[in-house]
């Protein structure tokens, strides 16, 4: 290792940051020197300067996954300026064209960049019209078109555009019996957004009766039906609809937006199905609280996307690596499971849901997986993702987490991100789970902050009080009233971020059938009652260093007093969770 990642190691970040400087002044194209500059930068939260050197890094030396893992480790903390737009640029179209990263970490440059010309488009009416440049700019732009596979944009002005520009193609079909050429490809990226945001948009009565109509006519010559497809799979998905099977064969796939189309909505929906006839329930799920759960993500598995963070075999590393990096604790003891390259560490993901965290546990060096989770139609989804990803090393099995000693075996590290405060009594979820970790082992637990969902609180309480159900239609209800400004005590909700804007997520974030939300003080005391250590949360560099400023004397940060402290002044600083590793002594 040289100077620079040494004094990196031992978190002399300006020590690292001078070395590393003065060996490129030798050597100003080396690209790992580079790499570890972006590094250092980030650690700094100097975000610019972190994405400048690591774009230079990557383009004296493409793929380098090591910088690209960097890269993809910050960029959802950058914000769009003059300074960086043109870096930024770059970073984005280098990320979008990669299947393994979560997209999700790019919708904020996604809003930042394309906002502007969204709302330009948006102020012709009808937006479809010859002299809407902006328009047909969008139309035009391939970033566009491929971001709206890929990621869902958390923000009211791009829905409402996209809402209305999804009702123009209709009635405009419905009349001329055709989409204007230049309009085709981006008519099949709003159907793949539609489908990833589980049709969330609004739609009228007038809109259901057309989609009806084009269904009909769509059903009875194959050129209707290639001309109507991406309009009708705008409202409903290909895969639930009776369609004759050689024209959805042979629908016209020359490009990727049509191509992805086929696959997402009909073959991988296909491809589910077909899982989860093979899926067995492990052990009875009696719980009746789990049973509602289960209800609920059978009906919506949470959540649906495109890519996730995938590590390739070749570059995990032991899961010690991971573990140091994600906590703040230092000196961490580490049994030889978890440090050496040579063993194969046990590894439980409870709650595994559409399995995200699953094909994120690539990274961990020869694990072998274990997945669980309630829903047959969630594990289906994890399942055939890890197959796309080639992931050998996962026994998914569905069952109850507070069944998991059925399954005789003891882990060296568990995950549970996002399940214990959807059961009756999350301790007796994290007491089940406990049980079955190896002492010396590590838990990754992400649990919901009451302050931080102070308007979700508010949210229920007007689901309640409206007595909506949990349905797709009441949710798209309940979502116009808040878009529309009906609840004033709710016009901040639409700034909660992506888990607003898509129906699975939008359904678990204000009307799950149980929510539990914790403070710092419960989560010590839940801790407290397992023998579980603190190894500090996970958070961006800049809400660290404010920490650190504040309480100085708290190396490591690790006191959930001070926490609890720092919550209350800064209370949106767990809105993705409390999410941290705690250790077992052994
Ligand atoms: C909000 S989702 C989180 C999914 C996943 N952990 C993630 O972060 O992407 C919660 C998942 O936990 C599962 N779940 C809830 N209670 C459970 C229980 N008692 N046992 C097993 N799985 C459970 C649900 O079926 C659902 O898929």
């Amino acid at each position: 290792m040289n100077l620079g990642g040494i004094y990196k190691e031992l978190a002399q970040l300006d020590q690292a940051l001078a070395s590393t400087l003065k060996s490129l002044e030798l050597k100003p194209d080396n690209p790992t020197a580079l790499m570890n500059l972006g590094g250092i930068y980030k650690e700094l939260a100097q975000l610019d300067q972190a994405l400048a050197s690591t774009l230079k890094s990557l383009e004296l030396k493409p793929d380098n996954p090591d910088a690209l893992n960097n890269l993809k480790g910050f960029i959802d903390q950058l914000t769009l300026s003059s300074a960086n737009a043109l870096s930024l640029t770059k970073a984005y179209e280098l990320l979008i064209n990669l299947d393994n990263i979560s997209h999700k970490k790019l919708s904020k440059i996604f809003t930042q960049s394309f906002l502007p010309t969204i709302q330009e488009a948006a102020q012709t009416d009808p937006i479809i019209s010859s002299n809407n440049n902006a328009l047909n700019n969008l139309a035009a732009d391939w970033r566009l078109r491929k971001s709206l596979t890929l990621l869902i944009p958390p923000h009211q002005a791009i829905e409402n555009f996209l809402t209305r520009l999804r009702k123009e193609l209709l009635v405009l079909v419905a009349n001329q019996k055709s989409i204007p050429k230049s309009l085709k490809s981006l008519a099949e990226a709003l159907a793949m957004q539609s489908f990833l945001n589980e049709y969330v948009y609004a739609q009228s009565p007038e809109e259901e009766k057309l989609v009806e109509q084009l269904i009909d006519s769509a059903s009875s010559h194959q050129e209707t039906f290639n001309q109507n497809l991406a309009i009708i799979a705008c409202y409903l998905p290909i895969y639930q609809l009776s369609f004759n099977q050689d024209w959805l064969e042979n629908y016209p796939t020359a490009t990727y937006e049509s191509r992805t189309l086929i696959q997402t909505q009909l073959q991988e929906p296909q491809e589910e199905e077909r899982i989860k006839a093979t899926i067995e329930t492990d052990s009875e799920i009696s719980d009746s609280i789990s049973i509602k759960v289960q209800d609920m993500y059978e009906e919506n598995p949470y959540p649906r996307y495109r890519y996730a963070d995938f590590t390739d075999k070749s570059l995990a590393k032991s899961i010690s690596k991971a573990i140091e990096i994600e906590s703040t604790k230092q000196n961490l003891q580490f049994s030889e499971a978890l440090t050496s390259n040579h063993s194969r560490p046990k590894v439980l993901i409870a709650g595994c849901g559409t399995g995200n965290q699953v094909i994120n546990a690539s990274r961990y060096k020869n694990a072998q997986i274990t997945a669980i989770d309630l829903s047959s139609s969630s594990l289906a989804y994890a399942i055939r993702k890890a197959k796309e990803y080639g992931m050998d090393n996962v026994d998914f099995r569905k069952m109850d987490l507070l069944a998991v000693a059925a399954l005789d075996k003891i882990f060296d590290v568990i995950e549970c991100g996002g399940v214990l405060h959807h059961m009756e009594d999350p301790s007796k979820g994290i007491s089940a789970l406990n049980k079955q970790l190896k002492p010396g082992g590590y838990i990754k637990l992400g649990l919901y902050s009451d302050i931080a969902r102070q308007d979700i609180v508010i949210a229920r309480n007007h689901i309640k009080q409206l007595r909506l159900k949990s349905t797709a239609d009441s949710i798209r209800e309940f979502r116009q009233q808040v878009l529309t400004g009906e609840f004033k005590d709710l016009a901040s909700l639409p700034r909660f971020g992506r888990n607003f804007y898509s129906l699975s997520e939008c359904r678990d974030l204000c009307f799950h059938v149980q929510e539990h939300r914790f403070t710092p003080e419960f989560l010590q005391e839940l801790l407290d009652a397992e023998g579980l250590i603190f190894c500090g949360f996970m958070l961006p560099e800049a809400v660290k260093n404010n920490y650190q400023k504040q309480f100085p004397s708290d190396t490591y940060m690790t006191s959930l007093e001070n926490w609890g402290d720092f919550e209350k002044q800064n209370p949106t600083t767990f809105r993705a969770m409390y999410q941290f590793w705690a250790c077992k002594p052994s």
